[in-house]
């Protein structure tokens, strides 16, 4: 039986500083407001070329140094980004080419602010059979771009930045591995937080099909039988009775991040005590044996009223949003990196991870680092 360690973290973050000062010029705000909800004070803003895959890149050599490994040692690359480079190839298969290797397999997740967590589980089960020794997993986010600058509600939240994490294989569990994990979705939460487009959901049926053949009777019948289907299978989509979202993909509100907060909250507060009490309740462990949480860092009062509910030691928590704001999937890693950077999180410590995010998606690993 192989077990899956951490052998080294990186992160990377862009050298643009957005501020809670800079977002009151922008919008109906206030460095107060944000502080006092959020716990947020800055975020950073990727530059205008700069992309997920070169931020992973930053943030993956820095995590193969501090595992005294080269590209060429990996077995598999994943890559978690809400918003990749661009559709085709997957952000994976570029970071492959600018790490400079070829052949291993490269996979895109799409899991929201959840894929870290995500891809930490599915590496494990490659490591674990032991098909793969090295897989290097990534969050890397711009979510600036899918951020409407002129939303109060959301602006003040996003940044972008990276984390990188390189699983690796290893045949003793104190030297490293995962005890417990459990990923979960509820789809029918697909309204609580979304970006519409672009996707083939809101693009034009017919878009890419030139006009005369549009006429065309089989395309006709064929199109006809699908809506049909579609009108038996369809069921009431909550967000078209608020809003129905424009066809036209260049319409910019609908390349953006649509939320509704309070639910979001309610719902990751709820994810993270039902996690905690599912690893515990499986583990047979009990508070005292968690040495950190390293939570997504979506909003710094989900984590208080989480600690509130459960007891948890908030000195336990890794609170890092203050200077980052919410990076998504690369939260987790980067936040991980930093605490170890700090001297908090050690060798041989046990460690919860639990993310939630659009989907809504969530996952939690307990492990041995
Ligand atoms: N600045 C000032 N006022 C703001 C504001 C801002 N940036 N954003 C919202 N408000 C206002 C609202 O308009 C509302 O005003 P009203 O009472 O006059 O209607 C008031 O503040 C309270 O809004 P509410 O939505 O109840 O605030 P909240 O305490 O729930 O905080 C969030 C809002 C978004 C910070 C909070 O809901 C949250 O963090 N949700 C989870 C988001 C998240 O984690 N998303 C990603 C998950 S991976």
């Amino acid at each position: 039986m192989y077990h899956s360690r951490i052998s080294g973290l990186g992160y990377y973050l862009p050298k643009k500083v957005l501020t809670n000062q800079d977002l009151e010029k922008m919008v109906d705000t206030s460095d107060e407001w944000i502080k006092q909800r959020t716990g947020i004070e800055s975020r950073h803003i990727a530059g205008e070329n700069e992309l997920p895959s070169d931020m992973a890149l930053k943030s993956s050599l820095q995590a193969l140094k501090k595992s005294n490994l080269t590209p060429e040692d990996l077995d598999f690359i994943l890559v978690s980004t809400v918003y990749p480079d661009q559709l085709m190839p997957n952000t994976a298969c570029t970071l492959q080419k600018k790490l400079g290797i070829s052949h291993i397999p490269a996979l895109d997740i799409s899991a929201a602010c959840s894929g870290f967590v995500y891809a930490l589980s599915i590496a494990n089960q490659y490591i674990q059979t032991g098909t793969y020794k090295n897989i290097l997993i990534v969050g890397t986010e711009t979510l600036h771009h899918i951020t409407n600058y002129q939303d109060r509600t959301t602006c003040v939240l996003f940044g972008d930045g990276a984390g990188t994490a390189v699983v690796s294989q290893n045949k003793d569990p104190e030297k490293g591995c995962i005890y417990h994990q459990e990923l979960k979705a509820y789809g029918e939460m697909d309204s609580a937080l979304f970006i519409p487009a672009p996707g083939a959901k809101y693009a034009s049926k017919t878009q890419s099909i030139p006009n005369q053949y549009r006429k065309n009777n089989t395309l006709q019948n064929l199109s006809l039988t699908l809506e049909k289907n579609n009108e038996m299978t369809k069921k009431p989509d909550p967000r078209e009775s608020k809003k129905q979202p424009n066809c036209d993909t260049s319409e910019k509100q609908d390349t953006y991040i649509h939320m509704e907060g309070q639910t979001v909250f309610k719902k990751a507060v709820k994810i993270m005590c039902s996690a905690l009490e599912k690893t515990l309740k499986d583990t047979g462990g009990s508070l005292d044996q968690i040495d950190w949480l390293v939570p997504h860092q979506a909003n710094e009062r989900i984590l208080k009223q989480f600690c509130k509910l459960t007891g948890f030691p908030e000195e336990k928590v890794i609170f890092d949003i203050k200077d980052t704001g919410n990076i998504s999937s690369a939260s987790i890693p980067l936040s991980m990196a930093r605490a170890i950077e700090q001297g908090k999180i050690k060798r041989g410590q046990d460690i919860l991870m639990i993310a939630m995010g659009g989907g809504m998606t969530s996952g939690s690993v307990f492990l041995k680092y």
